[in-house]
């Protein structure tokens, strides 16, 4: 089979691979329809994701169809349409059962990490039952690839950790990738009054009016701590998400949080960062940080089905496994290209 595998630092290639075959009772090898590219891929790329090594396929994203099963799997079978998860889950370990499924103890993030991706024609999910799920029926299916990872993310790590659930509330997010942008669709089923976004690229300030951001700041042009200021009565925001993973946008948050709200860190951060203490002890602040558990993806795909959630807005480019380097071209370009998410067909 055709497969992008990862070969250490700064390269990869599209190679023939052998078709995986099941390894434990609860394994499934799944048919990949539709898989993406995540901004994780490129951090890996660059070398900054030890626990992937060279000789691995990529991708942790993904739609398709069951091809065989573990004889301990009993939910799916062969020919059902499924979603993968990005976080794989026994169900069982005294993380599972707390919902924490990426803290699983024979699961968490290993798709495309520490065991082989969806960026290929199979894939082979380790226990099925709990890492995968069936497509609701009459929707949009290519969408549902957003399922698998930026929207659990922007949900669980953005909204839920961040606690944007009271309606009026005020919301800064500070990154209008993908992440924040699917931080930006989710927080809306809570009717927040003010979701200001904040980004360098102006074309994805522009994605981010359409997607129901009340305000926009370029912080390449405007000094985002005092618009912030300037946009709630010299407040600050009653909770503000961090999707980029800098220490220069963490402390942005530092400064826009109000007093008695919530920081809710969504960014992978490769450095320290300074955490102000000496303003924010008597702040009676919050500060969250998460791996997405994806414990809200069955609540996320029947938002999508009842139309409450238009996950299709994300992808703006589509190619064939085949041109699988021109999709990741396009992708890491994405101030040029103005990419959201790719799409791309196996
Ligand atoms: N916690 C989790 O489980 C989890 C899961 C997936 C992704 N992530 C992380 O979430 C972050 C966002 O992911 P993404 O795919 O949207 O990334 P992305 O790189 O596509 O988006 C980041 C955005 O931040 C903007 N930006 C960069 N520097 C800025 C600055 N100084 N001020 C304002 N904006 C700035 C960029 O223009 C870009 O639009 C990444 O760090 C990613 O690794 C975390
Ligand atoms: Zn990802
Ligand atoms: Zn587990």
């Amino acid at each position: 089979m055709k497969a992008l595998v990862y070969l250490g630092p700064g390269a990869k290639a599209l190679q023939v691979r052998p078709k995986p075959a099941l390894q434990a009772a609860d394994d499934a090898i799944v048919k990949i329809v539709k898989t993406t590219i995540c901004g994780t891929d490129l951090h890996i790329l660059k070398g900054d994701v030890p626990s992937c090594t060279p000789g691995r396929i990529l991708g942790h994203e993904g739609i398709g169809v069951v091809e065989t099963v573990g004889a301990a799997c009993t939910s799916f079978k062969p020919g059902d349409r499924v979603l993968i998860s990005c976080i794989s889950s026994c169900g069982k370990c005294e993380y599972c059962r707390r919902g924490m499924y990426s803290h699983c103890t024979s699961g968490g993030w290993i798709l495309g990490n520490s065991i082989d991706g969806t960026q290929a024609e199979f894939v082979r999910i380790p226990h099925a039952d709990t890492s995968l799920y069936h497509l609701p029926p009459g929707v949009e299916e290519d969408a549902l690839v957003m399922l698998s990872d930026i929207l659990p993310t922007g949900f669980e790590c953005g909204v839920l950790n961040g606690k944007i659930e009271n309606p009026g509330c005020t919301v800064a997010i500070v990154g209008a990738g993908p992440i924040g942008l699917a931080t930006l669709l989710t927080a809306q089923f809570f009717s927040p009054s003010r979701i200001i976004m904040i980004d360098l690229d102006d074309n994805r300030l522009e994605v981010a009016r359409h997607f129901g951001a009340t305000d926009t700041i370029n912080s390449a042009k405007q000094d985002p701590v005092a618009e912030v200021m300037k946009l709630t009565g010299g407040v600050g925001v009653d909770t503000v998400v961090e999707a980029v993973g800098i220490p220069a946008t963490f402390e942005v948050c530092e400064a826009i949080v109000a007093p008695g709200g919530t920081i809710a860190n969504v960014g992978v951060h490769g450095r320290k960062v300074d955490l102000h203490l000496e303003r924010l002890w008597s702040q009676n602040i919050t500060i969250t940080t998460r791996l997405v558990d994806t414990v809200t993806t069955n609540i996320l795909l029947r938002a999508v089905a009842s139309k409450k959630l238009n996950p299709a807005s994300l992808i703006t480019h589509r190619f064939s496994l085949d041109h699988i380097l021109d999709a990741y071209d396009t992708f890491a370009r994405a101030g040029e290209t103005r990419a959201l998410k790719v799409l791309i067909s196996a």
